[in-house]
């Protein structure tokens, strides 16, 4: 694929119903109970479809941290029950949902996401991260890990949920309701894995959706930990960079990171983050535009997770001033490629455990 005829891939963070700017929940234009407000939230994700994002990024804290009399709970009361509320009032846009691989039992981690997955008719992204935050930890009871023990986690918790997910083989169930035949027993077989820290039998009573399975993603700084995580499993990969050269160099070691894994380096979607202050205050849609298409042309960036000031008219000032100069100068989709996560994302199809993910040095 050559770069003009690649295109840029857009995501919206969803931190916390109100949006990135420090403040966002007392503009007066704001309702301040937006949290608990499902109908925002799906109001900001039409929005976003409107303006063709490939999907919508929640991160996951669950947590009360930071100062609360002042400022927001930056997060969403429940990333998985609330967009399922979404799912049911879009039709393309997917949902990278964070979720922790430190806390979390894979078991409810693979029946969640792939329910998610065949309800939304094949639009759910994982994004599997190593939560080491205090907080989160004191609500689950437990001790934070040592970074080690963490992703020997993380490893384990990826493979069985990709496992999980293949258990019902795409062709099992059969629905024949003259033979009086459910289900092809011998299809849907247990996984009996047995790791050091996490462990399941099997198999996920789940069929296969639209793309067969959630999309992974992760997160975090690039240490060799994390890249070994990336390299093997990831189709998206979220960052956190300040400069150009910074976001090339990251960009390269996850590439090089699959390629090491035995994979194609464009199955993994590097993604910098972006905050939009469009038309009043920051700059005119040309120069959001203008950084956006720098960065892609650099090899910096596949796409960008972007955090509008205030959602609230942030993401329609971003669809309407942005976007179409995004799309006239031939960057940017028109149409959404497709209606599930791997073919907006563009990357390829996979039904259980990648081979290759358990076969490559570590
Ligand atoms: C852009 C970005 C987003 C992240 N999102 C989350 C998140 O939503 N939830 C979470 O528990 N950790 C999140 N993390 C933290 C990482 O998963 C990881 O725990 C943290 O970077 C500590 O690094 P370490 O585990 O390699 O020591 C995020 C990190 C980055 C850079």
């Amino acid at each position: 694929m050559t770069m003009t005829d690649k295109k840029l891939v857009l995501g919206m963070a969803l931190i916390d119903g109100y949006g990135g700017l420090h403040g966002a929940w007392r503009a007066p234009h704001v309702d301040p109970g937006t949290y608990a407000d499902v109908d925002a939230t799906v109001r900001h994700a039409k929005a976003a479809e409107r303006g063709r994002f490939t999907f919508l990024f929640t991160p996951d804290f669950p947590a009360v941290r930071g100062n609360v009399e002042h400022s927001t709970i930056s997060n969403l009361m429940d990333p998985l029950i609330q967009l399922s509320a979404v799912a049911r009032e879009t039709t393309n846009i997917g949902f990278v949902v964070t979720g922790s691989t430190t806390f979390q039992e894979s078991f409810n981690t693979a029946r969640q996401f792939k329910a998610l997955d065949v309800l939304s008719h094949g639009r759910m992204g994982w994004n599997a991260v190593t939560t080491s935050d205090p907080a989160v930890a004191a609500n689950y009871g437990r001790p934070i890990a040592d970074r080690n023990e963490r992703y020997q986690r993380a490893h384990e918790a990826i493979q069985i949920v990709q496992a999980l997910w293949g258990s019902w083989q795409e062709d099992a169930w059969v629905k024949d309701q003259a033979a009086d035949r459910f289900i092809d027993p011998s299809k849907l077989q247990p996984i009996n894995l047995q790791g050091q820290y996490v462990a399941s039998r099997g198999p996920l009573a789940i069929p296969p959706s639209e793309q067969g399975q959630p999309v992974v993603f992760t997160s975090g700084g690039p240490s060799p930990h994390l890249l070994s995580i990336a390299g093997r499993y990831a189709s998206g990969f979220i960052a956190e960079v300040w400069t150009i050269e910074e976001a090339r160099a990251q960009r390269q070691l996850v590439r090089n990171a699959a390629r090491r894994a035995g994979r194609d380096p464009d199955e993994i979607k590097y993604f910098p983050g972006v905050m939009t202050t469009v038309a009043t205050v920051v700059g005119p849609g040309e120069l959001h535009a203008d950084h956006l298409q720098e960065w892609f042309e650099a090899g910096a960036a596949d796409g960008f997770w972007v955090t509008p000031d205030i959602y609230e008219d942030g993401v329609d000032a971003f669809v309407d001033e942005v976007v179409p100069i995004l799309q006239e100068r031939g960057i940017y989709p028109t149409e959404y490629p497709g209606t599930t996560l791997r073919a907006n994302l563009g990357v390829p199809y996979q039904y259980g455990l990648d081979p290759r993910s358990t076969s490559a040095e570590q």
